[in-house]
């Protein structure tokens, strides 16, 4: 059976309050002069936390901010037009739990005629026990893992990236010490609790990892100049919690507060792979906060790369007529 590195949420909050501490090397080349203008940025899940903090800074930084989220339209996008003065901040409809929603919000994006220069997969759930979607999977293995690879296939496929694009995709450190891939259980739906959750959470970034590290091969194997990134934010005082039982909610809550660091702290190190220079033309990198390490050696397999890959492409044929291979 998979498991991931924590099955406790408060194991998982004090690692998080290490990683406060943690060296910062990369910090000194976040600096004022990374913009954003003529730039055209995506990213999923931006009503809270991390991902609501990048596309304010991406606003601020005078970026083109398309915010594909399933809630807070069109109140998010005003708030951060209000506050950053940029009137090129807009909101697609998306819900990564729904197979239907995947395809229109693509649809609206291809239709607009405008690339995107960079994508931010940072929509995630935590979920008190399994919730199955209307196409039958998990919900968190759909919305924190295999929706990302649908919404990645389909930007490609419909042309709807820029060609130097940025794909980055909000990772988790803690995807270090999840186990191997279980392929008799792969995209399999079963009934689980609250540990079995915060395990899969971790467990879903090392999915993750492996995903990018094999799409990174398959864009360099089509001579592609797309790029895939990832990064960890480090711990952040955000909703991630909301649907957690009332009292572990509250506990975590007073953690996230004293503890975490805001989201606009935690957005720096994702701005800064946005949009900086010293990633021109790099791919497969791996950010945790202000420092560049390598992954989980698992992820780097390539054989469970191309397996995972295919296993994804596979399942999500399975349920989608409208799947596309890349
Ligand atoms: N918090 C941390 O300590 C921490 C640490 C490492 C990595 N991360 C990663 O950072 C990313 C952002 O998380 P966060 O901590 O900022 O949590 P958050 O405040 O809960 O933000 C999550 C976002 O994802 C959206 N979302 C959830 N389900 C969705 C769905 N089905 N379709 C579309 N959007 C959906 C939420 O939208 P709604 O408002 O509609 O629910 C929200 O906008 C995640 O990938 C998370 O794994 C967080």
């Amino acid at each position: 059976m998979s498991h991931g590195r924590f099955s406790s949420p408060l194991g998982a909050a004090l690692t998080g309050f290490f990683d406060l501490f943690r060296a910062a090397p990369l910090k000194h080349r976040y600096t004022p002069d990374i913009r954003f203008e003529g730039k055209r940025v995506l990213i999923t899940g931006a009503t809270s936390g991390l991902g609501y903090a990048v596309a304010e800074e991406v606003a601020r930084r005078g970026g083109s901010v398309t915010l594909a989220c399933r809630s807070g339209i069109p109140q998010t996008g005003e708030a951060i037009r209000k506050k950053t003065g940029n009137a090129h901040v807009e909101m697609v409809r998306c819900d990564l739990a729904d197979l239907v929603s995947i395809h229109v919000t693509v649809n609206t994006l291809a239709a607009s005629g405008s690339k995107l220069d960079v994508v931010v997969f940072n929509a995630a759930v935590t979920l008190p026990r399994s919730r199955r979607t209307s196409s039958g999977q998990d919900e968190m293995f759909l919305v924190n893992y295999l929706a990302n690879v649908i919404l990645a296939c389909l930007l490609i496929e419909r042309g709807c990236l820029s060609p130097k694009a940025r794909l980055i995709f909000i990772s988790s450190d803690s995807h270090r010490g999840a186990s191997a891939v279980d392929w008799n259980e792969f995209g399999r739906y079963e009934e689980y609790g609250v540990s079995k959750a915060i395990s899969n959470y971790s467990y879903f970034k090392l999915l993750m990892n492996t995903m990018a590290t094999e799409l990174d091969r398959r864009l360099k194997a089509r001579g592609s100049t797309l790029t895939s990134n990832l990064i960890c934010p480090g711990p952040v005082n955000s909703n991630i919690i909301k649907e957690a039982p009332p009292l572990l909610r509250a506990i975590l809550r007073g953690v996230f507060t004293l503890i975490f660091k805001s989201p606009p702290k935690a957005a720096e190190p994702v701005v800064y792979l946005a949009g900086s220079p010293d990633f021109e033309g790099r791919s497969n990198v791996y950010l945790h906060m202000f420092a560049e390490k390598p992954m989980d050696e698992k992820v780097y397999d390539p054989e469970e790369g191309q397996r995972l890959w295919e296993a994804s492409i596979d399942l999500w044929k399975s349920f989608d007529p409208r799947a596309v291979s890349f």
